[in-house]
């Protein structure tokens, strides 16, 4: 146990407790083979398993880790999300074949947004956008990342890159239905529900949230595709993550140990591992497809 999750606001923590609550009924009669195939944005994919928001990896897995991550997800048939990179990094990551969707910090120079999203459509990537949740630091002061000073984006500004991006644009750092609703409303494509691994104490767990989003009555008047990340660890969790309402979900922090294991292969490894439980799970409910997968299944312990 790390020192972090002894602290009773640890919102990594409460968001596992949350997950291991949620128990799963089995519907046998019937069950036939299932297919993990999802499409998104005009691509099809063989797993909704996505890599998590990753950045850095030069420094937290080994040199050369983002390039790593992409190959993985590519050899895996699987969605690669890409945290804040430099344009190099960004263009090498592209020239992998992983289809990216690619969240750019809400960085002070709105300019650099602009830049990044244009890069983002020029590379051919599958989405790309902006995560809302990490601006203020411990102290609540605005934090300058990585030598990049950040500031929070408001409506009128989300409103504007909804509408300047050429692909689509995603909202990542959602955990309320205000925001879930704000965030479609500005034009979001889709929204990542997550809390960025803890950035909150006291955090609702992304799958609590997930839930009031997915049945909030103005949502489902125009819903967008929602996502999920946070402590999702095994195919049950990604079964569970779609169950409340999800379409697919992003897994970070066990790809970095993959990484630093056997690169690429170890990624791919991981996330064909979670599909092959994903498929066991689906099996065991009755369900042929995605979609077929729905909030009735869970129970609360
Ligand atoms: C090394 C590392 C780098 C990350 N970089 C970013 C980033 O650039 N942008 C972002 O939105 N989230 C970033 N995240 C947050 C993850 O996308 C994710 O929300 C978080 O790790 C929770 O998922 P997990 O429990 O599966 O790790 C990063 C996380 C880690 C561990």
């Amino acid at each position: 146990m790390s020192e972090n999750s002894l602290r009773p606001g640890d919102s990594n923590r409460i968001a596992r407790e949350y997950i291991d609550s949620l128990l799963v009924e089995t519907r046998w009669i019937g069950s036939r083979e299932a297919d993990t195939a999802f499409s998104l944005f005009g691509r099809t994919f063989s797993t909704p398993v996505m890599t998590g928001t990753l950045s850095h990896l030069n420094t937290f897995a080994r040199p050369g880790g983002m390039i790593e991550l992409a190959e993985g997800a590519a050899a895996a048939g699987a969605v690669m999300w890409m945290g804040m990179t430099e344009d190099e990094e960004a263009e090498k990551i592209a020239r992998t074949g992983a289809s990216v969707i690619e969240i750019i910090k809400p960085y002070k120079d709105r300019e650099l947004i602009r830049h990044r999203l244009d890069l983002a459509a020029d590379l051919g990537h599958l989405a790309a956008g902006i995560d809302i949740d990490m601006v203020y630091d411990a102290a609540g002061e605005e934090r300058v990342f990585h030598g990049y000073p950040l500031q929070e984006i408001t409506q009128d500004e989300l409103y504007d890159l909804c509408d300047y991006s050429r692909i689509p644009f995603i909202v990542k750092g959602i955990l309320s239905e205000r925001d879930a609703l704000t965030a479609a409303a500005c034009g979001a494509a889709g929204l990542m529900v997550s809390h960025h691994g803890g950035t909150t104490e006291y955090a609702i767990p992304p799958l609590y949230a997930l839930e009031l989003i997915s049945e909030n009555e103005d949502f489902l008047k125009h819903p967008v595709p929602l996502f999920a990340d946070g402590e999702l660890r095994s195919g049950s969790d990604v079964f569970k993550a779609i169950a409340c309402g999800a379409c697919a979900a992003g897994i970070g922090r066990p790809l970095i140990a993959a990484i630093k294991e056997n690169g690429a292969e170890s990624v791919a490894d991981y996330i064909r591992k979670t599909t092959a439980e994903l498929k066991k799970m689906m099996i065991s409910t009755g369900c042929g497809t995605l979609s077929e997968i729905d909030g009735s299944m869970l129970y609360i312990k």
